[in-house]
């Protein structure tokens, strides 16, 4: 059996491949961006083919790079954007309409109306989210309902469903696996994270035939072999997750009360709750961070729509930055008597607030501001939402004591930003040395799969820290300043009055 690892991490703008030593550290990348199309205002869908050829070209380019031939993988993991949907015909492999992404919001109204019917109690109950279009679930019906012929296709089990994990198995194995993990059905509204089943309920509630959906395995586990003519031998599919959960695994965040946030297109923290599901009482989602060996580890999530791209919007929308990684610096010189605020609700806002009305605002402007004063309200805005889902964290674990977040994503190559980040949480930033963490995780479930390392527990190993950014601002002024960041998210909230 090989030694090195493939992980796949399939995003919402763009697909990598990154090969992985025996000892963890990564080889060899390849990279290649994702298209989104935006058919109608707050509608996102990705062309399925396109998410397969790129998976196609990054892990052969990863492998071409790394010198390293498919006898000498011993398993790859899959990690994905999640909750996006896709829907194709079982016999031909061919998806019946482009894939809705995640943070498509066509299903609004559909959603309004079940909160209105009383329904999401349930929802809530079964599967620790919330009746927002964020979920597979309304997507699905969607398509089911739109695409003619669909529902009667469906109904006679011809379609498949799935996330992008499992469409990705499926074109992988060739057509002979349908199978998702349990972190990703945990994303649909259609699973039950404390059985650890589909829930017939939510299928009558959202009208889905369950002849289309997949098996649900262990994170870890035999998914099934690639086709021999893919990377030139069958090669074992050993891991899967979705990509915040297997964040959290590279982030080493394996014992309870250990936290990471995400920085990408969003933001996303989830704190480890242990083997016991915690239901949150502050909008938080509550969901399954792992299934090893049939046992869940849960987590209570918080979901920003929008973070790095908040800084994008700078760079394409304002033009006032010519690569995002002038941000902090532009940011340094804003003058520190002047106090903007940016509330990037530009899809809405997520946790804790779930306004899919709300829209971006600048609030605080004088005639003195300028590009550095709103670049830093922008990474500002990062801060002050991620100290949102803390409090709330807060809120539904009192007896959690000190948090540390350790961090990863594209935004936290920012020192500006991580100092700022602790001053607003006052709370220990942790950097660790390879920012690599989605991808991180899911090599290392192909590799615990394989027997490469040992359980969770002892697992830790591979985690090491680059830089601890400690708080320095008093927290009198970080509650100030956060203080006023809630009064401007309140007057841009779609019932402000
Ligand atoms: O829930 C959506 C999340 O999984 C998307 O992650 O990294 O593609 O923005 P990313």
């Amino acid at each position: 059996m090989g030694n090195v690892l493939l992980a796949l991490d399939q995003g919402t703008t763009s697909t990598r491949a990154i090969v992985f030593g025996p000892e963890l550290l990564p080889i060899a990348t390849a990279q290649q961006e994702l298209p989104q199309h935006f058919p109608s205002p707050g509608w996102v869908e990705h062309e399925p083919e396109d998410i397969w050829q790129g998976a196609l070209t990054v892990l052969r380019g990863a492998m071409g790079s790394a010198g390293v031939e498919a006898r000498q993988v011993a398993g790859i993991g899959i990690t994905n954007q999640r909750e996006t949907v896709v829907l194709w015909e079982r016999a031909s492999g061919r998806a019946v309409h482009r894939a809705i992404v995640w943070q498509d919001r066509r299903t609004a109204e559909a959603c309004a109306t079940l909160r209105e019917t009383g329904q999401e109690a349930l929802i809530s109950a079964r599967t620790g989210l919330l009746a927002d279009p964020y979920f597979s679930a309304t997507k699905l019906a969607w398509l089911l309902d739109r695409v003619p012929g669909a529902r009667a296709q469906a109904e006679r089990g011809e379609l498949a469903f799935g996330t992008v994990d499992c469409f990705l198995l499926w074109r992988l194995t060739g057509g002979r696996v349908h199978a998702t993990d349990a972190t990703n059905a945990a994303r649909t509204l259609l699973f039950d994270i404390t059985r650890g089943a589909w829930d017939p309920e939510l299928l009558r509630l959202f009208d889905i035939p369950a002849a289309i959906l997949p098996e649900v395995r262990d994170c870890a586990a035999e998914f099934g072999m690639t086709e021999p003519e893919i990377l030139g031998a069958p090669v074992p599919i050993r891991g899967m997750a979705g990509d915040q959960q297997a964040a959290t695994l590279g982030q080493a965040c394996f014992a309870p009360g250990m936290l990471k946030s995400t920085y990408g297109t969003g933001c996303f923290a989830l704190l480890n709750t242990g083997d016991v599901p915690v239901f949150s009482k502050h909008r938080l989602l509550t969901t399954i961070a792992w299934q090893l060996g049939g046992k869940r580890t849960y987590a209570l999530e918080g979901a920003i729509f929008i973070a790095g791209a908040a800084v994008q919007w700078l760079r394409d929308g304002l033009g006032i930055i010519g690569t995002a990684a002038e941000t902090g610096a532009l940011a340094a010189q804003a003058d520190p008597a002047q106090q903007v605020y940016l509330v990037p609700a530009f899809v809405g806002l997520g946790a804790p607030w779930w306004d899919a009305e709300a829209r971006a605002a600048i609030f605080g402007l004088t005639r003195n501001s300028g590009r550095a004063e709103i670049a830093r309200a922008a990474l500002e805005s990062v801060a002050f939402q991620t100290r949102d889902l803390l409090d709330a964290m807060r809120a539904d674990c009192p007896d959690m004591g000190q948090m540390v977040l350790r961090v990863d994503g594209g935004m936290v190559a920012s020192d500006w930003t991580m100092q700022f980040l602790a001053d607003v949480l006052g709370a220990p930033v942790d950097r660790p040395s390879v920012m690599e963490t989605t991808a991180l995780g899911a090599a290392w479930l192909a590799g615990f799969q394989a027997g490469m390392f040992p359980g969770p527990g002892a697992a830790s190993t591979h985690w090491r820290l680059e830089r601890r950014f400690l708080p320095r601002m008093a927290a009198s002024e970080a509650t100030r300043r956060h203080d006023g960041w809630l009064d401007a998210v309140r007057r841009t909230r779609s019932d402000a009055v």
